[in-house]
């Protein structure tokens, strides 16, 4: 596991990096996004959300929708619900299905009670406040209505954090170059029930654990140069560490085979507590 300095954390949650560089358009997601093809078990991480959501009627919000991956999901196969996908980047929205909006998580264009189901999928580690903002969800969500959030794991893809130091290292000319930035440590797996807990009961957690191994760097690569728009925050030459990268894992395939990459994600389908659903933010000094 990394953690990331104070100067690291807040350019995680810059909002002008990540709606005019990180996610100005598709093209990082999906090259994260697309890694997982070569992982074991597969998850059908749509199909997961349109399971937690068969009891559902009415209103879906996607917070933090992106390139729109579960909004064209649930309207391909629920057509009976209202989906409605919102984010940050007017870019990213381009391509996906209507009706969108652009606008902040911290502060939610919806009434209160309004929405059925909320999704804040692989988003809460980029808000500022992240305790504000699950109070927003929750203040959005009907009474009893639910919830779904997920992220990863401190531990997650962890040999691709020693793969970067390793090559940055060697870019440096040190044993160790410095961390990456780590996307979800704001709001990790570990750190996510804490905070969950203050708005919402019965914390559950789907963990989906899973191998990722490659025959080829393409998709390492991919990976890691999808963090370009936080590259000022490596403390290292950006491109070149990603091609001593990829030396490393072209010499770890020559050798064993293969590069494996161990993962670790999951979700929180939670419904949202009848009895704490009002915006009592002294609540929230609790964790
Ligand atoms: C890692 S992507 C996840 C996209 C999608 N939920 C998924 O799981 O495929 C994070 C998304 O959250 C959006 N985002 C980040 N901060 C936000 C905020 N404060 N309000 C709304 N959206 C935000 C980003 O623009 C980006 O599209």
């Amino acid at each position: 596991m990394t953690s990331n300095t104070a100067q690291q954390d807040a350019a995680v949650a810059d909002r002008t990096i990540l709606a005019n560089s990180a996610y100005a358009d598709g093209r990082h997601l999906a090259a994260r996004q697309s890694i997982y093809r070569w992982q074991q078990p597969q998850y059908d991480l749509p199909g997961i959300v349109l399971e937690e959501l068969a009891s559902t009627r009415g209103t879906v919000l996607d917070i933090g929708c992106g390139n729109g991956r579960f909004v064209s999901r649930l309207h391909k196969d629920r057509p009976d619900l209202q989906v409605v996908g919102m984010d940050i980047s007017a870019g990213i929205l381009a391509e996906v299905e209507k009706p969108v909006l652009v606008a902040d998580a911290q502060a939610l264009p919806f009434a209160d009670d309004s929405a059925d189901a909320v999704l804040a999928l692989h988003m809460l580690y980029h808000v500022g406040d992240i305790e504000a903002t699950i109070q927003e969800l929750a203040r959005v969500l009907r009474p009893g209505g639910m919830l779904i959030a997920s992220t990863n794991s401190d531990s997650d893809k962890r040999e691709l954090e020693q793969l970067w130091m390793r090559a940055a290292g060697d870019v440096l000319g040190i044993t160790d170059g410095p961390a990456r930035v780590s996307l979800s440590s704001r709001f990790s797996l570990e750190k996510a029930p804490g905070y969950l807990a203050v708005m919402f009961k019965d914390i559950r957690v789907r963990e989906l654990p899973g191998i990722i191994e490659v025959t080829d760097p393409g998709p390492v690569v991919a990976h890691l140069a999808s963090y370009e728009a936080w590259a000022e925050q490596c403390g290292v030459p950006f491109h070149e560490t990603i091609g001593r990268a990829a030396e490393i894992v072209a010499a770890v395939i020559a050798d064993e085979g293969s590069f494996k990459i161990t993962c670790l994600g999951g979700c929180s389908p939670l419904e949202r507590d009848c009895r704490s659903g009002s915006s009592t933010k002294q609540s929230l000094t609790r964790r």
